[in-house]
C-alpha cells in the first residue's frame, strides 16, 4: 500500500524510523511527513534513508502542492505518534501545516490510522477523548495507546504502540 506516515511532535517520534522499516518489510511504500515539532525529535535524514523517499515538513516546497499531491498519491494515512494537538486539529478541521492540511485533502474513502501517544493525564482529558471520539465517528481507526512506562516518568496509559504491532495492525 502507498502510505503517508505523518509524524507528530511526541517523544515516540524517535521510533518512527523503526516503524518505517517494519512497514517496508511488509511491502508498503512509505513517504514521511513531519510536523515542525516532530522535526526536533527525529532526524529527517534518518527517515529519508529508511523510507527511500524525500521527507516533507513544510507546505512551502519549491512551488509544489504537496498537501494535494501526497494525499492523491496515498492509499492510506498513518499518523504515529498522533499528538493531542494533532487529534484536536484533525477533529476540528484546522489546517495550519502540511500534515493537518493533507489530512483534510485526503479522499474520505481512504483509510486513516491514528496512533495516539501522550502523557496519561493528557490522554484522559475530556477534550482529547472527545476529539478522538469525533474522529472515530468519522471513520478513523486507532491503534493504541498502550499502558507502560512513559517518557515523562509516569507509569500509565499513553505509550505509542510498538512499531511491529502498528505495522501488523494495518496489514
Ligand atoms: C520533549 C517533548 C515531548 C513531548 N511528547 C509529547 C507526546 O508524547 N504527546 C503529545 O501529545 N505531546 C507531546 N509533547 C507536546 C507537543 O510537542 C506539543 O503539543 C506540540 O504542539 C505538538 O505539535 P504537533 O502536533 O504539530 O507535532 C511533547 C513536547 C516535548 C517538548
Amino acid at each position: 500500500m502507498r502510505l503517508v506516515l505523518g509524524i507528530g511532535g511526541g517523544i515516540a517520534a524517535y521510533k518512527a524510523p523503526d516503524l518505517v522499516r517494519r512497514l517496508r518489510e511488509r511491502g508498503h511504500d512509505v513517504r514521511c511527513v513531519l510536523t515542525a515539532n516532530a522535526g526536533r525529535l527525529v532526524a529527517k535524514d534518518a527517515l529519508a534513508t529508511v523510507s527511500g523517499s524525500p521527507v516533507r515538513d513544510t507546505l512551502w516546497h519549491d512551488g509544489g502542492i504537496e498537501h494535494i499531491d501526497l494525499p492523491r498519491w496515498a492509499e492510506g494515512l498513518l499518523v504515529a505518534p498522533a499528538t493531542a494537538d494533532l487529534l484536536g486539529k484533525f477533529a476540528h478541521g484546522i489546517a495550519d501545516d502540511l500534515l493537518t492540511t493533507l489530512f483534510l485533502a485526503l479522499e474520505p474513502q481512504k483509510p486513516v490510522w491514528l496512533c495516539p501517544a501522550m502523557n496519561t493525564v493528557m490522554w484522559e482529558k475530556p477534550q482529547v477523548q472527545g476529539n478522538l471520539k469525533l474522529l472515530i465517528e468519522r471513520g478513523a481507526r486507532t491503534i493504541g495507546p498502550v499502558g507502560g512506562n512513559l517518557a515523562c516518568g509516569e507509569n500509565g496509559m499513553g505509550a505509542m504502540s510498538d512499531p511491529t504491532a502498528i505495522a501488523t495492525a494495518i496489514a
